[in-house]
């Protein structure tokens, strides 16, 4: 699925991804993004007079979004794959019972046993495009949708393939440069795969001034772009209907309600359908 060639050391020295980027996640200011979002959201269903009691958030990372959530007086769910994640999560959350935290996979979200409804499902900052097979996208959104109540909202936001031909397309971010820590992103977008590897390189330096040294680690993080017409079919072939296609801007804090291929990244708001009866009456 990736390209080696594109990588800058061999695929057996990688970490799993995450597994080592966790620790340093938010430090590199990661998990503002979904915060913002978040918070953005919030606003938006006040003003459509839906409070989402119960929201579940997806590949929730290491919990900013749960957290406010929470803070907002929601009782939330953060599902992850990633443990190393889930742990920073439940270090954020110290404790608060409105916050539960499972470990899943958004493949197999159907083996996890959540007991419950949500008025809300989240999923944000690319974690769909993590799901490479067209396949993957149908089953995740079917499965949110049976976790949806009827009326409820499904949001997640993803790059479009104009995002990632403009920003992720050959490039290399430093991600950060401290005297203790520094860090590279490189990555690539192939248009006819429209797959986009991207490699994280850490050095953090160890131990007192004379004796220092320095760790390096590396993960590679794939992700796909799918057209805004397939996230669309999707959503609509599991029982949503697409309700806001937001752009988004500055970081996640700002929605133009005018999300098309020309934006570098946007939002959907799906909304999943209210059951009709055998009889035909609004459930
Ligand atoms: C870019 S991070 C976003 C995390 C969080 N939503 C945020 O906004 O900070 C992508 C997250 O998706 C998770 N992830 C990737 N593939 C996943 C999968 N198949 N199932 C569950 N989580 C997954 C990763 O472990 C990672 O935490």
């Amino acid at each position: 699925m990736i390209d080696t060639h594109d990588l800058a050391v061999p695929e057996s020295e990688l970490s799993p991804p995450y597994s080592r980027y966790a620790d340093f996640y938010d430090r590199l200011n990661q998990s503002t993004f979904s915060t913002r979002l978040a918070q953005e959201m919030l606003t938006y269903f006040e003003g459509i007079g839906h409070f989402p009691g119960k929201v579940l958030d997806l590949a929730c990372g290491t919990g900013a979004a749960a957290h406010l959530y929470a803070q907002r007086g929601c009782k939330v769910v953060g599902l992850e794959r990633s443990n190393q994640m889930l742990a920073h999560a439940k270090r954020r959350a110290d404790g608060q019972t409105e916050i539960r935290f499972l470990e899943g996979d958004l493949r197999d979200l159907r083996a996890i046993r959540f007991n419950e409804s949500f008025d809300l499902v989240s999923c944000y900052f690319d974690s769909i495009n993590y799901l490479l097979l067209e396949e993957e996208i149908v089953s995740c959104f079917q499965a949110v949708h049976a976790l949806t109540v009827p009326g409820g909202f499904f949001v997640f936001d993803v790059p479009t393939r104009w995002g990632f031909t403009e920003l992720w397309d050959n490039a290399t971010h430093v991600a950060i440069d401290e005297p203790d820590l520094f860090g590279l992103y490189r990555s690539s977008y192939d248009p006819v795969t429209r797959l986009s590897p991207l490699q994280l390189t850490i050095f953090q330096r160890v131990g007192s001034d004379e004796t220092a040294t320095w760790t390096r680690f590396d993960e590679c993080h794939t992700e796909r772009a799918y057209t805004l017409s397939e996230l669309t079919s999707a959503l609509s072939a599991a029982g949503y209907t697409v309700t806001e296609c937001f752009d988004v801007r500055d970081n996640g804090a700002s929605l133009l309600p005018s999300g098309d291929e020309s934006a570098h990244r946007v939002a959907f708001v799906a909304q999943r359908l209210t059951e009709l009866t055998p009889a035909g009456n609004v459930d």
